[in-house]
């Protein structure tokens, strides 16, 4: 549905420029919840507005619904952007007019009937359950229900995909996680292709099918969000990981944790696992049949994407042969596992 072909985009010439991107590459699949997270200044509002071309890339290609919009003449590319919403980080919604008036501007500029607006603003209304603010101004609205607008009004041009620049970040938790829950909802009711960006680890974790991480207009890593959170490749991944499944870092929790084996320390080890029942049974069995002690440091469960996930981090007594052992059975069960590091 969406792809950037090696996307570059650089600020400025000479000393002063700045490479926003960095030959991005990637594909968003039709109906799916894309999530690019990245720490500020990373590249994630230059990326989104690459993709619509608000900002147009320095080299690279970007297809849009199997249509080049880097090589389209400026006429086809207004008419090919009303298929791609955007919602902001602060709405930008016209203070001047009302919920309806926001929510009907882009069907009044491409030139419709006013009985039509009406017909088509209504159940945008009722969508985003903003029924009763209908003649509401914005100074009059939450946060919440000032992003309900901006999300109506994305939709009004009946768009194929929607692009979220930190659409939750000026929110507070729990207004955040009704927009997600809405933003879902429109995902499967109108099988909207969503991609959002944002530096929360969470909205990946509550919504997300997909994850990229841009650090440094580079993507250095991409999956499935599942597998993501099962095995995170790079540091920085498991960074994001650890804020999402709120994890103490081990030297936070015991204080003679050091990241290299030595004669006599004790492995540290990570499992993470898809279900809620999947862990507990095999600690016990590794540690009957091996004779090792094991002892949890903690222990999680999370709903990564509406599924049951969880992450336990546990020590391993025992002698260095059955602790061997211990960990090699349970690298081959349906789990993921990894040593963190030692204990003294
Ligand atoms: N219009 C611009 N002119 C010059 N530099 C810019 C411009 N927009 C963004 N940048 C720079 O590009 C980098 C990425 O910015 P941005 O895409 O906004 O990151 P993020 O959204 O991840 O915080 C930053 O170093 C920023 O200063
Ligand atoms: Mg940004």
């Amino acid at each position: 549905m969406i792809e950037l072909r090696q996307i570059t985009k650089q600020f400025g010439q000479g000393a002063s420029a700045v490479r926003a991107l960095d030959s991005i590459s990637l594909h968003v699949p039709e109906g799916c919840i894309y999530g690019v997270v990245g720490s500020s200044g990373a590249g994630k509002s230059t990326l989104i507005r690459c993709v619509n071309l608000l900002e147009r890339p320095s080299s690279g290609k970007v297809i849009v619904r199997g249509k080049d919009l880097t090589a389209m003449a400026e006429s086809d590319l207004r008419r090919e952007r009303r298929h791609i919403g955007m919602i902001f980080q602060h709405f930008n919604l016209l203070s001047s007019r009302t919920v309806f008036g926001n929510i009907a501007l882009p069907l009044e500029l491409a030139g419709m009937s006013s009985a039509e607006i009406e017909t088509m603003v209504l159940p945008l209304l009722e969508l985003t359950g903003l029924s009763d603010k209908r003649n509401s101004y914005p100074s009059q609205l939450s946060g919440g229900q000032k992003q309900r607008v901006a999300i109506a009004r994305a939709l009004a041009s009946r768009p194929r995909v929607l692009l979220c620049d930190e659409a939750t970040s000026a929110l507070d938790p729990a207004t955040t996680v009704a927009i997600l829950n809405l933003l879902k909802d429109i995902n499967r009711k109108l099988g909207l292709t969503i991609l959002m960006i944002t530096h929360e680890m969470d909205v990946v974790k509550s919504i997300c099918d997909r994850v990229a991480i841009l650090s440094q207009g580079q993507l250095i890593e991409e999956n499935d969000v599942e597998q993501f959170f099962l095995s995170p490749k790079t540091e920085l991944a498991r960074e994001f990981v650890r804020t999402a499944i709120h994890e103490k870092r081990p030297n936070d929790l015991e204080s003679g944790f050091q990241t290299e084996p030595a004669p006599g320390a004790r492995p540290v080890i990570r499992i993470t696992f898809v279900g809620r029942t999947v862990g507990q049974p095999l600690i016990t069995k590794a540690s009957r049949q091996f004779g090792v002690d094991i002892s949890i440091m903690q222990a999680d469960i999370e709903t990564v994407n509406g599924k049951s996930m969880g992450f336990l981090m546990v020590e391993l007594f025992g002698s260095e042969t059955a602790v061997d052992e211990a960990i090699k059975y349970l690298r081959s069960q349906e789990v993921s596992v990894e040593v963190v590091g030692y204990v003294h």
